[in-house]
């Protein structure tokens, strides 16, 4: 596909996004974008010292190749400065044109289908219970060697999806017109095909 075509990916904590989401830009030969790595690597240099916006106008590619972006404490960082309207509107040109690049682009985060790309092509919310996706991101911090709980882990999810339901801009929510997955009984092969199902029947092709 050379023109653009958005795929919008929204959905609360460790749903999946980030694996359906590269696995369906692979599939239809789209550039795919983490938005979540954008407010991680605010929240990081925010941990490190700097105020919000500041460190937003500042992100360079290497600070979102940093390999310590994913951990919980990043995580609360990066939900708390996404509260902030400012930090939001600094992030948001590169977004919009990252999103319109000719040959298609799939973009993964809270608020793509709603603020970022409303005339998105096609738009998707991935959610699962919050056991569900606590205990998939348990064990995929375990396997890199993060010694939390699955407690611990929990009370982030639940903690980040409510500071980033109950804020004022831009909250996370599904588009009206977005076709809702919910991945808490489906394999990953499953939520992957129901997803490029809900995109090819909305004209994406390679
Ligand atoms: O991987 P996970 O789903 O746990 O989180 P993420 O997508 O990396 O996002 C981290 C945090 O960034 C979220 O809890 C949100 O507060 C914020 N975020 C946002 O506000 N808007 C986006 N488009 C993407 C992330």
């Amino acid at each position: 596909m050379s023109e653009p075509f958005t795929v919008a990916i929204d959905g609360p904590a460790a749903a999946g996004k980030g694996t359906i989401s590269k696995a369906v830009a692979e599939q239809l030969g789209f550039a795919h974008l983490d938005t979540g790595l954008l407010y991680r690597a605010v929240g990081a240099r925010v941990l490190a010292g700097e105020e919000p916006l500041t460190a937003a106008q500042a992100l360079t590619r290497e600070d979102l190749e940093r390999d310590d972006l994913r951990t919980a404490e990043v995580a609360q960082a990066a939900s708390k400065v996404a509260v902030i309207a400012e930090v939001r509107s600094a992030l948001m040109e590169f977004q919009r044109s990252f999103a319109r690049r000719a040959g298609g682009a799939v973009l993964d985060g809270r608020d793509i289908g709603t603020v970022i790309c409303p005339q998105a092509e096609a738009k998707l919310f991935v959610t699962a219970s919050a056991e569900v996706r606590a205990e998939r991101r348990y064990l995929e911090l375990a396997a890199k060697g993060d010694r939390t709980t699955r407690a611990e882990v929990l009370a982030d999810v639940t903690e980040r999806d409510r500071r980033d339901r109950e804020r004022a801009t831009a909250p996370l929510e599904a588009a009206g017109d977005a076709v809702v997955i919910d991945t808490s009984d489906m394999s990953i092969e499953d939520a992957i095909a129901a997803a490029m199902r809900a995109v090819t029947a909305k004209g994406a092709r390679r």
